[in-house]
């Protein structure tokens, strides 16, 4: 792949661990003491980021919200052992398990679609937007819009405590979420209460985001991280952030952290917010915002990308008919970008020249049990669709895919549709399997040739993947977004929680035609888990 200078900069600044400094930002109200502390620790907190007035006008209407319970329905986790787990049940039940209740009530953009008020106040602010935009080396995109919101006698993180420490520490990096899967990407934090000792507080692990390195591709389209794999707690070295009301905690994606127990009468309120680089997308795709957000974006609105709906829906956790909660409906449709392993063919139906597609059916990927325990940070991961689908039509299950775009059509019933798009280079021992399916009399597909595509978004979104760029025509560096259902279940809280026997895991490395990835480490005892 040949790469422009500055690309080639970024990817170097991105497999150096992100320690490049930004000498050649036009504006930033960083100093450069400030930049130098988070490329070395993974993090740095603007102490009095905000006025008192300004952290009132975020916590009012946040406030407000959730007295009149909306949220999202998922269930309050970190609840208190003895409660237990189960969906937020309303209605006939109202009183069942609401906030003030002990536990965790996450919100999200949600908050964006009540008050967009609150946008050029938070996730728009001139100061978050700036600081992260220097950090990130890159413009911003707004990944999640996330509210914590732990009540008296909440639990931590895992089994974070004063007493326990480092049981809950943890990092994003979760290459099944739409908020886990990037390569250059960072939190901005902003407390909206005191995180003391008894409130909970929010510990980082210096440096700890240069054990986790990007590696160059395997294949010319994907990087994979070799991730830093945490060790057994009381080996994890912590610092107490003493985050305040009105503070701002920049904290990098790969950084270590955990949060305490809220052992007072206060409730604890944060803003979670995640941006990530332009040129590094998700690789499960985007969470959807609510258009409304851009009513009062009046600055910054590149943040959100083209990750909203022109009818307004966005992903939440959301009531189901049976009793459960779902993610929103926000992806109908999906569809990948299946390309050969040596000679640029795109996998096409035969004598259409389009792409493999099928009805996302978002929900239909989880049991119920699974579906049940989702958080709004998993909504919109439609890559176990498109897999099953091509299981089923030629007999060979991805490893990973990578998300191109998002493309929005109308239907035959001028309703608004979003045809989630990914897509994979094939090995040779795959595509040995998939042509003696093709080889059938039955067969729906062929290779076409990308210079004999004709169609034309076909051919855009093939030009994309095959030469690493996103709809501007810039370089993008694409990562590996993994099956929702499988690799939670088989990833969660592995490398990224503590406990690991060794320091280092390369998430995505195939092992063969339909045999998936190398495992992770198997944990030297089972410690805390993490939910953040
Ligand atoms: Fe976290």
């Amino acid at each position: 792949m040949s790469n422009s200078p500055i690309q080639a900069r970024r990817l170097q600044a991105l497999t150096e661990n992100i320690n490049h400094v930004n000498e050649n930002s036009a504006y930033t109200n960083l100093t450069q003491e400030q930049i130098n502390s988070y490329y070395q620790n993974g993090f740095v907190i603007l102490r009095n980021a905000f006025t008192p007035e300004e952290v009132k006008n975020m916590y009012d209407p946040i406030i407000k919200a959730y007295e009149e319970h909306d949220y999202e329905a998922s269930p309050a986790y970190d609840r208190p052992k003895h409660i237990g787990y189960g969906p937020r049940i309303t209605g006939a039940q109202p009183d069942k398990y609401l906030y003030p209740k002990p536990g965790n009530f996450p919100m999200s953009s949600r908050m964006m679609d009540r008050d967009p008020t609150i946008v050029p106040r938070s996730c728009e602010h001139p100061l978050v937007v700036n600081s992260c935009e220097t950090l990130l080396n890159d413009r911003a995109i707004l990944s999640q819009y996330q509210i914590y919101c732990r009540t008296p006698g909440a639990n931590g993180t895992g089994k974070a405590s004063e007493e326990t420490q480092g049981f809950g520490s943890h990092y994003d990096y979760k290459p099944w979420r739409p908020v886990g899967s990037f390569l250059n990407w960072m939190f901005a934090i902003i407390p909206l209460v005191d995180y003391s000792k008894e409130v909970g507080p929010l510990l980082l692990s210096p440096g700890s985001h240069l054990k986790s390195r990007i590696l160059d591709t395997h294949d010319d389209r994907i990087h994979l991280v070799e991730t830093g794999c945490l060790p057994e707690a009381s080996a994890i070295n912590l610092v107490d952030g003493e985050l305040k009301a009105g503070d701002l905690c920049l904290m990098n994606g790969f950084t270590w952290h955990e949060a305490w127990p809220n052992r007072s009468n206060i409730t604890r309120i944060g803003l979670y917010l995640k941006f990530h680089g332009e040129h590094s997308p998700p690789a499960t795709g985007p969470l959807i915002h609510p258009k409304t957000a851009l009513k009062h974006a009046n600055r910054y609105s590149h943040i959100f990308a083209n990750n909203f709906r022109d009818d307004n829906k966005f992903s939440a956790i959301v009531d189901f008919h049976d009793g459960g909660c779902a993610p929103s409906n926000v992806i109908d449709r999906v569809s990948i970008v299946l390309e050969n392993a040596n000679d640029q063919k795109i996998l096409c139906v035969k004598g259409k020249h389009l792409l493999p597609e099928i009805d996302a059916n978002e929900t239909r990927q989880y049991t119920n049990r699974q579906r049940n325990a989702l958080q709004y940070l998993d909504a919109g991961n439609v890559i176990d669709t498109i897999l099953m689908h091509l299981v089923e039509e030629i007999e060979v299950e991805m490893p990973y895919v990578s998300w191109i775009c998002d493309e929005k059509k109308k239907d035959a019933f001028g309703n608004i549709i979003l045809n989630r798009i990914y897509a994979y280079r094939i090995t040779t021992e795959e595509e040995h399997v998939i042509n003696e399916n093709l080889s059938k009399d039955n067969s729906k597909y062929e290779w076409i040739d990308t210079n004999d595509l004709t169609n034309e978004y076909v051919k855009k979104v093939s030009y994309m993947w095959i030469n690493s760029v996103n709809e501007k025509n810039e370089k993008v560096l694409r990562s590996a977004g993994f099956s929702h259902p499988k690799h939670n279940k088989m990833l969660a809280t592995t490398y990224n929680g503590p406990g690991n026997p060794i320091d280092k895991y390369v998430c995505g490395i195939r092992l063969g035609v339909n045999k998936g990835i190398q495992p992770p480490p198997i944990k030297m005892k089972r410690q805390g888990k993490s939910k953040l």
